[in-house]
């Protein structure tokens, strides 16, 4: 058996500028997915896979973020007089979530280069990063069973997914052996985002990963790689490569629901999906999403 892990890291840096004008002056994390800003899932995601400790690496403009996570004694002191104890559970849920921590990215260098600025709080232990684009329902726990394969292989542990060909240039994707266990294979290959049609495989990495400490060695010394960024995917790609040194790269193959919200129409697309599967919203928008269609 591995380490107990305790260490979530969530890379939230990005300029977000697919969502301009929105994301002007407000980090893209904190655009709401119903009624909650999408890094709230990720933190929330994190903690019920037993992660209490969760960094971020955040750059300019993100101070929304460290607020959104800590006491907002005007509003609480308000609510408290005026007896609203439901919001305030509201504004509480996210203050005492996790036992949050905060680094800046500096140079916005990629993904890689993002994760190696947690070395420092991180240390020798395996850890987990998770990527705020991706929102994995909470009935589908991905999370803690990475973990469970990480704690059994000593390895290091990539969510995978299978997308359509068409999407296969926007994702890592990865080339696989089966091993003896159904949801699990064996990574032995990871390419960065490959050009339409040369996709060694539809399985994609999709945005939840834990990893052994070694990836901060070979990321000290990653080259920039696709987008001339420092490609996490190319360290992993290494590690796999040395696994006398690493344990291997392993890979969980999920086929519960993920929300994207990534991109506009994704995004969009999450909020229908997440909202009408509530008891409190599901019901109406369900009723009107059918007259709005046969409108059409
Ligand atoms: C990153 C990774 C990519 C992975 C994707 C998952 O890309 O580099 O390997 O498949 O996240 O969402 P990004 O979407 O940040 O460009």
């Amino acid at each position: 058996m591995g380490f107990q892990i305790s260490k979530a890291v969530i890379p939230a840096a990005g300029l977000g500028t697919r969502f301009l004008p929105a994301t002007k002056a407000m980090p893209k994390e904190m655009l709401p997915v119903v009624d909650k800003p999408a890094i709230q899932y990720v933190v929330e995601e994190a903690v019920d896979a037993g992660l209490h400790d969760v960094l971020m690496i955040t750059g300019r403009n993100k101070n929304a973020l460290e607020n959104h996570f800590d006491h907002v004694s005007e509003l609480e002191e308000t609510l408290r007089k005026k007896g609203d104890h439901d919001k305030l559970k509201k504004v509480n849920q996210s203050t005492d979530l996790a036992d949050m921590h905060y680094v800046r990215q500096g140079d916005p260098l990629g993904l890689g280069h993002a994760v190696l600025r947690a070395r420092m709080h991180v240390g020798r232990e395996p850890f987990a990063v998770l990527l705020g684009d991706d929102i994995i329902d909470a009935r589908d726990p991905l999370l803690k069973r990475m973990i469970e394969v990480q704690g059994e292989r000593n390895a290091t542990v990539v969510a995978l997914l299978e997308v359509p060909e068409s999407q296969t240039h926007m994702y890592g994707i990865a080339t696989v052996e089966p091993t003896d266990v159904e949801d699990v294979v064996k990574i032995t290959g990871l390419v960065e985002k490959p050009p339409a049609g040369e996709a060694p495989s539809n399985l994609a990495i999709i945005g939840r990963y834990v990893i052994r400490p070694e990836v901060f060695d070979v990321l000290e010394k990653q080259e920039p790689g696709k987008g001339g960024e420092i490609q996490l995917t190319d360290a992993l790609m290494k590690m796999a490569g040395a696994e006398e040194w690493t344990g291997g790269v392993y890979g969980v193959v999920f086929r519960g629901r993920r929300y994207d919200t990534g991109d506009k129409l994704d995004y969009i697309k999450a909020i229908v999906q997440l909202a009408s599967d509530r008891d409190d919203l599901g019901p109406d928008l369900r009723a009107w999403l059918t007259e709005f269609v046969a409108d059409e």
